[in-house]
């Protein structure tokens, strides 16, 4: 059993088994500036909501969502429930901390390859399925007790403002009304992020850079600064707003529109100061799936012409191909004739 990062005490120093190499650690990046380009989209102002979503999901593929509707009462009181599993004592924390893949709701440290990964994470995580509810909410921890309740609620809520997001990304792209109202929105995982204080982060990473695998992801951020973006082979910061999403769009939605819509790759650094904890809303597919990029885009030149396939063997080459985008997209290429 791996210990998790939030139950060590006063660490001092960082292990050899957590330091990045010089290539991929933050180094000089770790205070890089936020940008001040990540679009904040105001959702109550349908004039040309539908345009700037699409700007920027062309040119960042991150955007921050405000006057969204969920009231920012119910954002704190989540966040605060989140914050909670991970002050709760050890042995609680243990009984659902499980390296098995086949556990539904996961307590665990750094990444789901602790065994097998060169270098581990700065963080703690807890991830679990959450649509649809019924299906899943009986399997969340009962600690807060008002874990199931609150998070059930919110992550109800959560949903509709994917599918109001989505909606407007359907439209923008001239794809048929409802077009991800389907299965292809069948699920979603919530993944919370805890990244305790470290004692160097200029050679640590909460989370390397990656893509989700996922059509879009909703993060809650707690105020706590640590998300960069890869913006034109450069690191910028994305800055906390108390009442805001920041919306991504995933390798997926990628896929599915052709290129037209770009996935930028992300990583979440850590602080010498204080604990962060991110909320990860990931709206997905069902697994049997078919993914298939939209026939009524058009191609375009530099991106590859991809085959049809089920969600779940795409995730098996993304998990297969470590990060690697082209290795992915190699293996998802439709056969020439
Ligand atoms: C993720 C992610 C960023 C953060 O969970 O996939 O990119 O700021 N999180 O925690
Ligand atoms: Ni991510």
């Amino acid at each position: 059993m791996e210990k998790l990062v939030s139950n060590w005490s006063n660490i001092q120093s960082v292990p050899e088994n957590y330091i990045f190499p010089p290539e991929t650690r933050p180094g000089e990046d770790l205070k890089v500036p936020f940008s001040h380009s990540i679009p904040i989209i105001d959702l109550n102002d349908r004039t040309n909501t539908t345009q700037q979503i699409i700007k920027a999901a062309r040119e960042f593929g991150f955007f921050q969502v405000i006057n969204h509707g969920i009231p920012l009462n119910e954002m704190k009181e989540t966040m605060s429930v989140f914050k909670q599993v991970f002050q709760m004592p050890d042995e609680y924390k243990h009984s659902s901390y499980l390296d098995d893949d086949l556990k539904t709701c996961k307590i665990f440290t750094s990444s789901l390859r602790y065994e097998t990964e060169k270098v581990h994470l700065w963080r703690d995580s807890l991830r679990h399925p959450s649509h649809p509810l019924e299906q899943w909410q009986h399997l969340w921890p009962q600690n807060p007790i008002t874990y199931r309740e609150c998070v059930g609620n919110f992550s109800v809520k959560i949903k509709d403002l994917g599918s109001r997001i989505l909606d407007l990304i359907s439209e923008g792209l001239d794809l048929k009304c409802g077009y991800f109202d389907n299965d292809l929105t069948g699920s979603m995982i919530i993944s919370v992020n805890h990244y305790p204080p470290c004692p160097k982060p200029s050679l640590t990473l909460g989370l390397p850079k990656h893509k989700d695998p996922y059509l879009i992801t909703i993060l809650m951020q707690d105020g706590v600064s640590g998300l960069q973006v890869l913006k034109d082979a450069t690191w910028v910061a994305v800055e906390p707003l108390p009442h805001a999403f920041v919306i991504n769009i995933g390798h997926l939605l990628e896929i599915i529109s052709k290129g037209k819509l770009i996935s930028a790759e992300h990583r979440a650094v850590t602080n010498s100061s204080h604990t962060r904890t991110s909320a990860a809303f990931f709206i997905a597919p069902s697994d049997d799936c078919l993914i298939e990029p939209a026939q009524d885009i058009s191609d375009e030149n530099d991106h590859p012409i991809l085959k049809s396939f089920k969600y779940k063997e795409f995730l098996k080459e993304f998990f297969n191909a470590h990060g690697d985008t082209d290795l992915l997209l190699k293996s998802l290429e439709a056969p020439k004739n």
